[in-house]
């Protein structure tokens, strides 16, 4: 084995807690959160990028661990579907996907409330259009998305309310 696909060690931050975990550089992010860190929320669809599922925000920035190696989170701020609720409350997105019946299998459901949760912190009130392109990279195979679009509306409907 080459020097450069020994393990090392690298620092980085999930939900606000700092972590060091002993990794190949080229190991997936999404293998890393699952595996070492115990967050399962993120979940392996297609493993090639296409379908969203596996969603997590790294630095602000909305992208598929699946494709991350996890050297390039060195450093770096990563929010998970975990980090995104209070400890014992859903967030708004979160309770409106349950009221809208936006989840049906669940498992593009972390994903598509990471990329709505990035949509919103960008575009507070985003038009219909708007909630479709924000949604442009994840896919769903239950609920013909409609749901999901409605959730993602009242969420912001309810932000707006408080
Ligand atoms: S599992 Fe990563 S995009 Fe599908
Ligand atoms: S709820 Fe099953 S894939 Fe979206």
């Amino acid at each position: 084995m080459s020097a450069s696909s020994a393990k090392c060690e690298i620092s980085l931050t999930v939900n606000g807690e700092s972590k060091i975990v002993d990794a190949y550089p080229m190991e997936r992010l999404l293998d890393v959160l699952r595996h070492q860190l115990g967050l399962t929320g993120a979940k392996e669809g297609c493993g090639e990028g296409e379908c969203g599922s596996c969603s997590v925000l790294l630095d602000g920035v909305l992208v598929n661990s699946c494709l991350v190696p996890v050297l390039q989170a060195q450093g770096a701020n990563i929010t998970t579907i975990e980090g995104l609720a209070g400890k014992s409350d859903l967030n708004r997105l979160q309770q409106a996907m349950l009221e809208c019946g936006g989840a049906q299998c669940g498992i593009c459901t972390p994903g598509i409330i990471l990329a709505a949760s990035h949509l919103l912190s960008k575009q507070p009130h985003p038009t219909p259009a708007e909630i479709k392109e924000g949604l442009s990279g994840n896919l769903c195979r239950c609920t013909g998305y409609a749901q999901i679009c409605e959730a993602i509306a009242e969420a912001a409907r309810v932000e707006v309310a408080e």
